[in-house]
């Protein structure tokens, strides 16, 4: 079983065939919400709204310990997250998908390992190709064959949120090697490799970053081309589903 976990304007997916709600609770809290169990062209699937219903979470504020840690005892195989990003790198103009294939982690604050505690051991998970390069490829394959313009690759930053960067701050991250910036992505990929399950993301750049763009432009590019995105993440999710 695939487990997905919607972000930003992803809090359900119309194409999951919902079967039933279950509220998980664990060792580190609650998840950000129930996790709905269905099946996605034949094929089971969990998807858990990152954000909560009605996206009431905000980065900072999403419990990734519980999420991670639930979707694991649900036995899924592997996890594909979403998440909307600002482009930085020319060629991630807003509506592309990317499959990003490193990251850089500005996040500070968020509980970010199970390996903490008096009883847990200490442990220094291997994290030198932070997604899983299997479920990267299905996505990539998935892709190619539905048919949409996408990115395979690319450096995802994380930052700390929930506001924007400022023209210095992604100018600073262009030049650490970041390809786009999110605020969401870790440390999901970080607690999902401590559990030992292969995670990737699909990103769907919503805008560009600050500076790359005017504002003005900004807002009326955004609108349009961010539904597009997110139409586009379902029908690549239907097809990796499928095969
Ligand atoms: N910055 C950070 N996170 C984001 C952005 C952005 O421009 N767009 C979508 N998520």
């Amino acid at each position: 079983m695939l487990a997905i976990i919607g972000g930003s304007g992803l809090s359900r997916l119309p194409i999951l065939e919902v079967t039933h709600r279950q509220v998980v609770r664990t060792p580190y809290g609650e998840p950000s919400c129930a996790l709905s169990f269905g099946r996605i062209a034949g094929q089971n699937v969990v998807f858990l709204a990152r954000h909560g219903y009605g996206h009431s979470l905000a980065p900072h504020e999403i419990n990734y310990r519980a999420n991670i840690w639930a979707l694991q005892e649900m036995g899924v195989k592997g996890i594909v997250g979403i998440g909307s990003v600002g482009g930085i790198r020319h060629d991630l103009v807003p509506g592309t998908l990317v499959v990003p294939d490193n990251l850089i982690d500005y996040t500070w604050g968020r509980d970010h390992t199970f390996f903490e505690g008096p009883n847990r051991p200490v442990v220094h998970v291997d994290f030198t190709h932070p997604y899983d390069s299997a479920l990267r490829e299905r996505l990539i394959a998935a892709a190619d064959k539905s048919g949409q313009a996408f990115v395979a690759g690319g450096v995802y930053a994380c930052t700390q949120g929930p506001r924007l960067e400022s023209t210095a701050e992604i100018r600073r991250l262009e030049s650490d090697g970041a390809d786009m910036v999110g605020m969401t992505g870790m440390p999901e990929a970080a607690l999902a490799r401590e559990v030992g399950l292969p995670y990737a993301m699909l990103c769907v750049v919503s805008n560009w970053s600050a500076g790359k763009m005017d504002s003005q432009q900004q807002v009326e590019f955004a609108e349009g081309l961010r539904e597009a995105g997110l139409a586009k993440v379902q029908s690549l999710l239907a097809t990796l589903c499928h095969d």
